[in-house]
């Protein structure tokens, strides 16, 4: 019989499974050193079989005990390894680990959001998908308006024949509406959203973002507009040099209308706002119309407001200097490292709503 505690040494010795598989084979494999033991035992005689079997059948399981033991230590080894090699340190700073970014529209979106909840705004939201109602009519834009012909609207497929297509709404105005008939007076609110146009180029593409503004109250004037837009356009591109030029406009929702350009200047070759060398038009406003205030089911002669509307891109590319929006929907993750913004600075007030 061989030397089975050099056997069972070398077994609790094995460095590795692999190790430890070989003295397997060779002691318990089919050719293997305890396996000849054991077919030996149909060649003795019944008197030393009867000697020799326990003895054989006690190494045997000497033998497999060892292996299975030192198996399993291996294997809790080797999950130690592992556990090891793959910690995470859940104590380490945020920074110091790969993240993506918040996009420029995400972030004007909370830069404008803060800065309205300040003067007491809040957000209201409407469908993307809108009635013609909602999107035109409550407007003050019937059948015929031209307006409608200008927007490109998109019309969806109607659900069921005789049914009034829906349309991909055209602005986010029509949130002013939805609000009224469901918010009584008095009102402040802003509905930033996606809009769609059938349009595209550099300046223009089938899906941007804006803003809409309304405040509804009593003896409200285009004074508070003015203040009010004066006080945000301040805030937002974080100059005090900001100016206000109000032109008068055309809206079919508003009466009066205007249209608010903002002064810019040249720096560094750059064209920002502040200062007043030329103009740019960033606003559209006004006093909400009467009969847009009366199809709410409000009495017009209770009840006044202001509303105002700009995108959210055009804003974001003016502050942040972008010069092609289709940019903004391409996904291209060399632009979004480049303008994106880190996720935990979050736009407030007191320190500054521009990252
Ligand atoms: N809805 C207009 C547009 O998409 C923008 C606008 C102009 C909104 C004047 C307003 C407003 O609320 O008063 O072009």
């Amino acid at each position: 019989m061989p030397a089975d505690s050099d056997l069972i040494d070398r077994i609790s010795a094995a460095p590795d499974l692999g190790a430890l598989e070989q003295l397997r084979v060779s002691a318990l494999g089919k050719s293997g050193s305890i396996t000849a033991l054991l077919k030996s035992l149909g060649s003795m005689d019944p008197e030393t079989r009867g000697a020799e079997a326990p003895k054989i059948h006690a190494l045997r399981e000497a033998v497999s005990t060892a292996i299975a033991q030192r198996k399993a230590a291996l294997e809790a080894a080797e999950l130690d390894r592992r556990l090891a090699t793959e910690r995470i340190d859940l104590s380490l700073p945020a920074s110091e680990t790969p993240s993506g970014t918040v996009h420029p529209v995400s972030q004007v979106m909370d830069e404008l959001t803060e800065i309205f909840a300040d003067l007491g705004f809040a957000v209201a939201e409407g469908p993307e998908i809108e009635d013609q109602w909602h999107n035109f009519t409550a407007l003050n834009m019937d059948e015929n308006h031209p307006a409608r012909a200008m927007m490109d609207t998109f019309y969806c497929e109607p659900r069921e024949p005789g049914e009034e297509p829906r349309v991909l709404r055209t602005h986010t105005s029509p949130v002013q509406i939805r609000t009224m008939q469901s918010t009584p007076p008095p009102l402040r609110i802003i509905a930033p959203g996606r809009v769609y146009r059938s349009d595209s180029d550099a300046t223009h593409t089938p899906m941007f973002h804006q803003v809409e503004g309304l405040v509804i109250d009593k003896a409200i004037h285009m004074g508070h507009l003015k203040w009010t837009l004066e006080t945000f356009l301040k805030a937002f591109f974080e100059r005090d040099d900001v100016v206000l030029r109000m032109r008068p406009s055309y809206f079919p929702f508003t009466e009066p209308s205007a249209e608010v350009d903002v002064g810019w200047s040249m720096e560094n070759g750059r064209r920002v706002v502040g200062g007043s060398e030329g103009w740019m038009e960033v606003l559209g406003s006004g006093m909400v119309h009467p009969r847009v205030i009366a199809a709410c089911g409000l009495d017009p002669d209770e009840w006044q407001g202001f509303a105002f509307g700009t995108g959210v891109d055009r804003l974001a590319m003016l502050k942040y200097g972008m010069s092609d929006l289709r940019a903004f929907f391409d996904g291209d993750i060399r632009w979004l490292k480049h303008y994106g913004f880190r996720a935990l600075d979050i736009p407030t007030l007191s320190a500054g709503v521009g990252a």
